[in-house]
């Protein structure tokens, strides 16, 4: 009875002390072994009174040993974390060069009043070519190799984001200032220079009274924004959907101020395609051609990533490579 008032009234100030209590009771030569052992000699009609006492001050300890375990566990929970220790080296992922360029471009043109638009990569041929002025067997959709799912009716993935232009006219009236980032897919051979995925960012500036000068001003605006102080020109070309339609050269001179970003290739270097949208093209969409006007223009993404960072091959950003991922982690 005295033992089982010390273990029911035990209490421990840590583990050392709790340790020396299990010992005393539990240990090899402790308190409950030897009860145990001198009931070989209790004389047999005390023996059942006698075992019960010892089982029930084995249970005691038992019970007061577990309980003391939970209280330390949860006294000492914190002091058995080190929070001295370093943490874990959690790597921060980059964004892709292809991601923070597009960024770059949206942000320009939002500024000015664009809204950005996307469209599906699956695309029908009335929106990737037929509304754009390119009916079936027109020459012009020979300028790109196209990638078809279905044919008749044809079913395909778009080879520029000129589609996006026709759903955006489909669904919203003038005044209409979109900008459509996205990807396009044509049947090129591989290559340095050329892929069979890259990017488009499209702009479409519709309203009465667009002229080829508010198309031009904005062009310029943007390559300043984008390159710094910089020279562009434009040539006469050809698209469908465009009339007139022109490139767009930006000049890379070692005597321009963009000169710390560019090592090689200095001249005029192509970046875009543009032009005044077709009447035709408006009519398809129910925009009235007569009362409306506008532009669009359209840039591949990889070609000035490549001139901004001098990437000398454009399969570089669709192989993952983290050594050349990480080179972006500043940016
Ligand atoms: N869609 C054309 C291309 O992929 C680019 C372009 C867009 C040209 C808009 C004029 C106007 O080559």
């Amino acid at each position: 009875d005295q033992l089982l008032q010390e273990v029911s009234s035990f209490t421990s100030s840590g583990k050392e002390e709790t340790e020396q209590f299990r010992l005393r009771f539990n240990g090899k030569k402790g308190i409950l072994n030897d009860l145990f052992e001198k009931f070989k000699e209790v004389p047999s009609d005390r023996k059942k009174e006698y075992g019960q006492r010892i089982n029930s001050l084995k249970q005691a300890v038992a019970a007061k040993l577990d309980e003391l375990k939970n209280e330390g566990e949860t006294v000492t929970a914190a002091d058995k974390e080190d929070l001295t220790r370093p943490g874990f080296p959690l790597e921060m992922g980059t964004r892709h060069p292809i991601s923070i360029v597009k960024h770059r471009i949206n942000d320009i043109f939002r500024s000015i009043g664009f809204a950005i638009a996307e469209g599906p990569e699956i695309e029908d041929d009335w929106h990737n070519f037929s509304a754009l002025n390119m009916p079936e067997y027109h020459p012009a959709r020979d300028m790109q190799d196209t990638f078809f799912i279905e044919q008749n009716p044809d079913v395909l993935l778009r080879t520029h984001t000129s589609s996006v232009q026709i759903r955006y006219m489909e669904n919203n009236e003038p005044p209409i200032r979109i900008l459509a980032p996205g990807r396009v897919f044509r049947n090129e051979a591989v290559s340095a220079r050329s892929h069979c995925i890259f990017h488009q960012v499209e702009g479409l500036y519709i309203d009465e009274n667009v002229s080829f000068a508010d198309m031009k001003q904005t062009i310029q605006y943007f390559t300043t924004e984008l390159f710094g102080k910089s020279k562009i020109r434009m040539r006469p070309s050809y698209f469908p959907f465009t009339e007139p339609s022109a490139e767009v050269d930006v000049y890379w001179g070692l005597n321009s101020e963009t000169d710390y970003r560019i090592t090689k290739g200095t001249g005029w270097l192509e970046i875009m395609g543009c032009g005044m949208v077709d009447p035709a093209v408006l009519s398809n969409v129910n925009i009235d051609p007569e009362k409306y006007s506008g532009y669009a223009f359209g840039m591949g993404i990889e070609r000035i990533v490549m001139l901004l960072y001098q990437i000398g091959d454009i399969r570089l950003f669709f192989e993952n490579d983290k050594r050349m991922l990480d080179q972006f982690k500043s940016i």
